[in-house]
């Protein structure tokens, strides 16, 4: 290590941190900087596949405002992608940053002995603000580390058997996770996974019930099924009214563990504080995440019915599911304790439905007067526009990105673009983005 070499690189990089304005040199230094590291040190594969990036050049992030993301040089986009659903309440928040900023003056992450507070008020006012009686939370860091959480409370409380999921479902990419997934894309170099996996049609809760009981016939165990409310990432498929509410009953007839995976779906993004609440539904195990961080201190989890929790074994030894070093952290906890407080003041369930219902009005003009943009699915403000295929779709999200405005879709999935905006958006800046999406689709529909 050339010591020298490296403190004087993270002088100037924590110069750039510090700075409260940057130079325009070094606005291209940056920009400069930030392709070179990326194709030398993170992935030189990463940039071929964004639309942010051009043989020219790249759109390098570094601010944000409630609406907006903004590049190095502080040009603005509306932010329709939201963090693939994390930002619901805007970026930074003010309402939930002042506790943040409060807490980080004060504690930060945790002695790992000491019990600490907020770990105890966030999992109360969870299990307050969570469908029917689920009562225990248990506290990480991403999404897939959650769904691996629930698979092990699930086996806790069961004991090992077949996980059932859903075709097109995505959990996630850790091991665990990418096994209940169903996209042949993320799963294909891992296989075999997890063995006793079966995927079953989704919306489709007569096939549930076949499966468990083909499975019951030949003398396997069933320990849970595990499902999105809304398949998000599949592209906003939104199943039958009844669904839900029939994979519970079937779950209780069959004994066998119902997880929603709520990660999402949950916290106002549909419309409903959670998608199960829709159907007044309350699963075994259900995951949440992405909204929960308020978009600055990522925290995940899962919550768990007392008699799940109770009879797993967690309560002799609670250290056989997991003891994340950071999961549940005080600040992670103060942020959520915001972000909870925010949406439930703010009624962000409702807002995300009356600003769904208002995007999906012009949508649907939108999409009668243009052939390319095939389908349109929508759960208050988790929107999917279907391309006839995913070059055309490719061609519409660079056309939106060129008008600043931030849309989903990279080079090798763009047949689906999700728009996930947060629900604070101004009706002002949702009408600017439909005229782009508009004016986008216009003009790849003239150039084919
Ligand atoms: C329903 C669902 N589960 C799990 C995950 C995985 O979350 P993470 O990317 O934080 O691991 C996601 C991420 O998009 C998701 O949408």
């Amino acid at each position: 290590m050339d010591k020298q070499a490296v403190l004087q690189e993270l002088d100037r990089v924590l110069g750039y941190i510090e700075s409260d304005s940057l130079t325009k040199e070094e606005c291209d230094t940056i920009s400069a900087d930030t392709i070179y590291n990326y194709d030398h040190y993170f992935n030189p594969g990463w940039m071929p596949f964004r639309k942010s990036c051009t043989p020219d050049g790249a759109t390098i992030e570094w601010s944000d405002t409630p609406e907006h993301i903004n590049d190095v040089y502080g040009t603005p986009y509306i932010d329709l992608i939201g963090g693939f659903g994390t930002y619901i309440c805007g970026h930074r928040n003010p309402e939930i940053l002042r506790y943040v900023k409060k807490q980080m003056d004060r504690l930060t992450l945790s002695s790992t002995e000491l019990i600490e507070p907020l770990r105890g008020y966030l999992s109360k006012i969870l299990s307050m603000i969570t469908p029917g009686d689920l009562q225990y939370a248990y506290l990480t860091n991403g999404g897939a580390e959650a769904v691996e959480m629930a698979l092990k409370l699930a086996v806790l409380r069961k004991g090992p058997g077949y996980f059932i999921s859903t075709v097109h479902g995505f959990h996630g990419k850790s091991m665990g996770a990418v096994s209940m997934t169903g996209n042949p894309a993320f799963r294909a170099p891992y296989l075999p996974m997890i063995q006793q996996v079966q995927h079953v049609e989704f919306g489709n809760a007569d096939a549930l019930e076949t499966a468990i009981k083909n499975l019951k016939a030949v003398g396997e165990k069933v320990t849970a099924f595990i499902v999105e409310p809304v398949q998000g990432e599949a592209g906003c498929r939104v199943p039958p009214v009844g669904y839900l509410k029939a994979v519970r009953d079937i779950c209780d007839k069959y004994d066998v563990l119902f997880i929603a995976d709520e990660i999402q779906t949950g916290l106002g993004r549909t419309g409903y504080l959670w998608r199960c609440n829709m159907e007044n539904v309350t699963p075994d195990i259900m995951t949440f995440g992405k909204v929960s961080s308020g978009g600055i201190v990522p925290i995940t989890g899962i919550m768990s019915r007392p008699d799940v929790f109770e009879k797993s074994g967690l309560i002799d030894n609670p250290f056989i599911l997991g003891s994340p070093t950071f999961g549940g952290n005080a600040l992670a906890c103060s942020s959520t304790l915001g972000t909870i407080n925010y949406i439930l003041r703010n009624d962000i369930p409702k807002m995300a439905a009356d600003k769904g219902a208002y995007f999906m009005k012009t949508l649907t003009k939108i999409r009668d007067n243009h052939h390319i943009l095939s389908e349109l699915r929508d759960a208050g403000l988790l929107i999917a526009m279907e391309f006839e295929t995913a070059e055309i779709g490719w061609e519409v999200s660079k056309e939106i990105f060129a008008r600043n405005v931030l849309v989903a879709g990279t080079l090798n999935n763009a047949r689906v673009i999700r728009i996930e905006p947060p629900a604070i958006l101004s009706y002002e800046n949702i009408d600017r983005s439909l005229e782009v999406i508009d004016e986008a689709i216009t003009a790849v529909e003239k150039r084919l």
